[in-house]
């Protein structure tokens, strides 16, 4: 496994609408194992295979630390409620800003055995998989951000709103 180079925002792969991915294969297997790897070394808590310049639908989420999710083909199938607050991304470095989301979400995706399974998240697990979500849609989140995108004190560099 390797740590993979994290694309950042004015990349043109980060606005690509990404692929299902149809099997697993040795080098998917070896992107996911990368994506871990990538994101903890980065101390976030979500990555997108497009952060890392593949254009699969595959993303990673551990809000924890000792909770890695893997989501092959995910999709949000249900959500409820609201939460409001800061959030950042590893694509768009030191910045953040406040985005409203579900305070919580039912995820649909395959794992890495490509059977499908159901995730419940609330609060920083649901922000992250929407935030995650979007970036299989070429979204980021600072076209969602209410009011204006800030940068990032040493304080909040931080704490957990730095989603990915
Ligand atoms: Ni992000």
């Amino acid at each position: 496994m390797a740590i993979r180079n994290i694309r950042e925002i004015g990349d043109e792969i980060l606005t690509k609408k990404c692929k299902a991915v149809s099997e697993m294969t040795p080098r998917v297997r070896e992107l996911i194992g990368d994506m871990l790897d990538t994101m903890y070394e980065a101390n976030g808590v979500g990555l997108a295979a497009p952060q890392v310049g593949i254009l699969k639908r595959i993303v990673v989420i551990d809000t924890t630390g000792e909770d890695p999710h893997i989501l092959i083909n995910p999709r949000i199938v249900k959500t409820e409620g609201e939460q409001t607050g800061n959030e950042g991304c590893l694509s768009v470095p030191g910045k953040t800003g406040v985005v409203t989301r579900p305070n919580y979400v039912k995820v649909v995706a395959q794992g890495a055995d490509m059977k499908e399974y159901e995730l419940e998240g609330t609060e920083l697990l649901a922000r992250a998989i929407c935030h995650e979500l979007d970036h299989l849609e070429g979204q980021l989140y600072v076209d969602k951000v209410e009011g204006k995108l800030m940068d990032m004190t040493d304080e909040e560099d931080e704490g957990e709103e730095e989603i990915d």
